[in-house]
């Protein structure tokens, strides 16, 4: 009996040195992937535009469920994923005009994204795509 046990033990102790050697890679998914890094900051073309038409809402001291959206502040810190998808969405708001919204624009007439802007922010957005 005390073999059978001593076996077992042996047989456990060489497969925990067996895992710690070939360290085998983790399963995707598991708690020990890398986190995602921030992705990149936004171009000064985008930038430029963005911030006349946008960012009066979109920003740190905007409006609150603008920013909750979409905030360009912060836009360094978003990871690759969230800065594809939110610039796909952006340029939707842009090509429907749903954005700036309607009010906003009657007032701020000089700062409206041109058909140009628009399509500035458009290709930007694209670009991201993957
Ligand atoms: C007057 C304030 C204001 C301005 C200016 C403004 N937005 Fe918004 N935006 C909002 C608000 C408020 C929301 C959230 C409410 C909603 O979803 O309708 C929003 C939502 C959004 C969303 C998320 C839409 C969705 O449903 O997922 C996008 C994208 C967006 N805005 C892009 C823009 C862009 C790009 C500009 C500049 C060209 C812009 N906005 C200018 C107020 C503004």
């Amino acid at each position: 009996m005390k073999k059978i046990m001593f076996l077992f033990f042996l047989a456990i102790s060489i497969s925990l040195a067996l895992i710690l050697v070939l360290n085998p890679q983790p399963v995707n998914g598991s708690k020990y992937t890398t986190p995602a890094l921030p992705g990149t900051e936004l171009p000064d073309s985008v930038m430029k535009v963005v911030k006349k038409a946008c960012m009066d809402c979109h920003a740190d001291d905007g409006n609150f469920m603008a920013k909750g959206k979409v905030n360009f502040s912060t836009w360094g810190s978003y990871d690759d994923q969230k800065q594809m998808k939110k610039a796909a969405s952006i340029c939707k708001q842009l090509t429907k005009s749903s954005m700036p919204p309607k009010k906003w624009c009657a007032n701020n007439l000089e700062a409206v994204p041109t058909q140009a802007e628009k399509d500035v922010i458009c290709r930007w957005a694209n670009s991201l795509q993957k």
